[in-house]
């Protein structure tokens, strides 16, 4: 199978690198990053040199004011910043910082809900009769006293709650601090248009899209379908199929009004948090990939189906199930975007250790993500290793423990040195430090790190055309080998080898590949093969035509 890219859009050439600005870097002291720490780092992310990672873009998670019940993602405020991150001067001066640097700066756009503390929910819950009552979805009880309807909260619970007051229920996908916005009430639509110009205004280059799929529900809200895997004493009886609030089609039409304000400016950037099948996620792109998202995320590298926490394989054969349906879905002009990590979810290297050779397979991971036709987003961390880090009950943050999946060992502290800080803060960090191991300080030191193999994947797809803009065509070698071409005319086809076995395999090289370009093993980098080549367990590399 064979898809292309087209256009030259920045972002289908960008490597997006995630910020998590809580756990990035402190500047002062109080234990949790900010903006003028963030900026501080920019040469670490781009100095216009192979010395530093070299992504082109960040994606900040939300840096709006909020009560942070879940960590930004509880909009009070979606025209300004959160104290403990800046104000608005610094994030000018991030924007501006990035800019003179060419990194581009996404924010997070949670169109979804708001915090319960945002002034228009302040006024909607005031009365019945407010004007900014539609603004967010009221029910009656039913003529039973039960809800409204079964749907159930993302993070475990009922999908409503009572307000006393006004003797109704509001309806909240996440938390009951999380309110769910009215994308069906006009005024919530050209409120919701006008945050996304204020920040285009600014110099912002994009936009993350919290929870795309959800913004727009049934009309008459109605019931989701029982679990269809449920069997008698599962403990799943209550996952509904999320069909009426989740990839409902009407959500499409707020799609392309996203986009149309998007389309107001130059070289701008939307890209959507999706979930669903590889056909759902590609009906995001809209019509002729014109009208909708620029990118959608396709998760399923991470995890292929509910639940979450089911995680992905590290495994040829998903690894070609899942690209070659993600190539499969998507219309002409479209182009793939993947995540093999992110705050929502373990870290790659702890989902794939159940042997001990987690790093072994990250390193494969460098090798597949760089390589794919696709924007690859990098999660802050990752680069230098990082793992899940067991935190004490005491200490635990994160308001969504849902599914017995807490979301906090994955948002740890950014590792930078071995310093009692680890140079992310002079204080005492928000959450507790990782393996003081793991660190860039040490992986700058060694040649082979997978600092350093990030380092030289990102910059060499800078040169090679046929990887940020070439056809992607899978070729069948091995069942333990997923393999596939980068071609493009006038460029240097590029085959992409990687072994998910832990025993060595041996392959043989489609005809003319005769150079190692990067390698999980430094050492094999630079030399001629010729015919076949074996892979050790677990090691993958870019062969280039000769
Ligand atoms: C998204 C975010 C997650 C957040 C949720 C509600 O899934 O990635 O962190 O809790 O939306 O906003």
């Amino acid at each position: 199978m064979t898809a292309t890219a087209t256009g030259d859009e920045w972002w289908r050439r960008a490597v997006i690198y995630q910020v998590y600005p809580r756990s990035f870097q402190d500047s002062n002291g109080d234990g949790i990053g900010d903006l003028p720490g963030l900026i501080d780092r920019l040469d670490y992310l781009n100095d216009g040199t192979p010395g530093s990672l070299g992504i082109d873009a960040i994606w900040l998670s939300p840096t709006f004011p909020s009560p942070m019940k879940d960590f930004g993602y509880d909009v009070s405020d979606y025209l300004g910043v959160a104290a403990e991150f800046g104000d608005l001067e610094t994030m000018d001066r991030l924007l501006a910082e990035c800019h003179s640097r060419d990194i581009r700066v996404l924010l997070d756009y949670v169109p979804n809900h708001t915090s319960d503390q945002h002034p228009w929910f302040l006024e909607a819950r005031a009365s019945r009769d407010n004007p900014k009552r539609d603004w967010y979805v009221w029910r009656d009880a039913k003529p039973d006293g039960s809800r409204p309807n079964n749907w159930r909260s993302a993070f475990g619970g009922p999908a409503w709650t009572f307000d006393e007051a006004t003797g109704q229920y509001y309806l909240h996908s996440f938390l009951k601090e999380q309110p769910d916005l009215n994308w069906r009430n006009p005024g919530v639509v050209q409120a919701m248009h006008d945050v996304l110009r204020f920040w285009l205004d600014r110099g912002v280059d994009g936009f993350r899209i919290d929870v795309m799929g959800m913004i727009v529900k049934h009309p008459e809200l109605a019931d989701n379908p029982p679990n269809p895997n449920w069997v008698p004493g599962g403990s799943d009886r209550m996952q509904h199929l999320w069909v009426n609030n989740r990839n409902y089609p009407d959500v499409f039409e707020a799609v392309r009004g996203i986009r149309g304000v998007l389309d107001e400016y130059d070289a701008r950037v939307a890209v959507g948090e999706v979930f669903g099948s590889a056909e759902e996620i590609g009906k995001f792109y809209g019509e002729a990939a014109l009208n909708g998202l620029h990118l959608a995320f396709n998760f399923q590298l991470i995890h292929e189906s509910e639940p979450f926490n089911r995680y992905t394989p590290w495994d040829a054969t998903a690894l070609r199930r899942i690209i070659e349906n993600a190539e499969a879905a998507l219309p002409p002009g479209a182009q793939p975007c993947y995540a093999i990590a992110n705050h929502d979810r373990s870290r790659f290297i702890s989902r794939n250790n159940h042997d001990g050779r987690g790093l072994e397979r990250a390193r494969a991971s460098v090798i597949l993500l760089m390589a794919l036709r696709g924007t690859p987003f990098v999660y802050y961390g990752e680069e230098i290793g990082m793992t899940d880090v067991e935190i004490p009950d005491d200490q635990l943050q994160d308001p969504a423990r849902f599914r017995s999946f807490g979301r906090d060992p994955a948002r740890t502290p950014m590792q930078w040195d071995t310093s009692p800080g680890r140079g992310f803060t002079t204080g005492r960090p928000w959450l507790p430090f990782g393996p003081e191991t793991i660190n860039l300080e040490s992986q700058l030191q060694q040649d082979d790190s997978l600092f350093a193999l990030y380092r030289r994947a990102i910059w060499l797809r800078k040169d090679q055309e046929s990887l940020y803009r070439g056809v992607f065509q899978h070729i069948d070698l091995d069942d333990d080998v997923f393999a596939f071409k980068r071609e493009w005319p006038g460029a240097r086809s590029i085959l992409v080898i990687i072994n998910t076995a832990i025993e060595p395999r041996s392959v043989v090289l489609p005809e003319g590949y005769g150079q190692v370009l990067l390698a999980t093993r430094r050492e094999a980098e630079g030399r001629p093969v010729a015919g076949s080549v074996v892979l050790p367990g677990l090691a993958g590399m870019w062969v280039a035509r000769a």
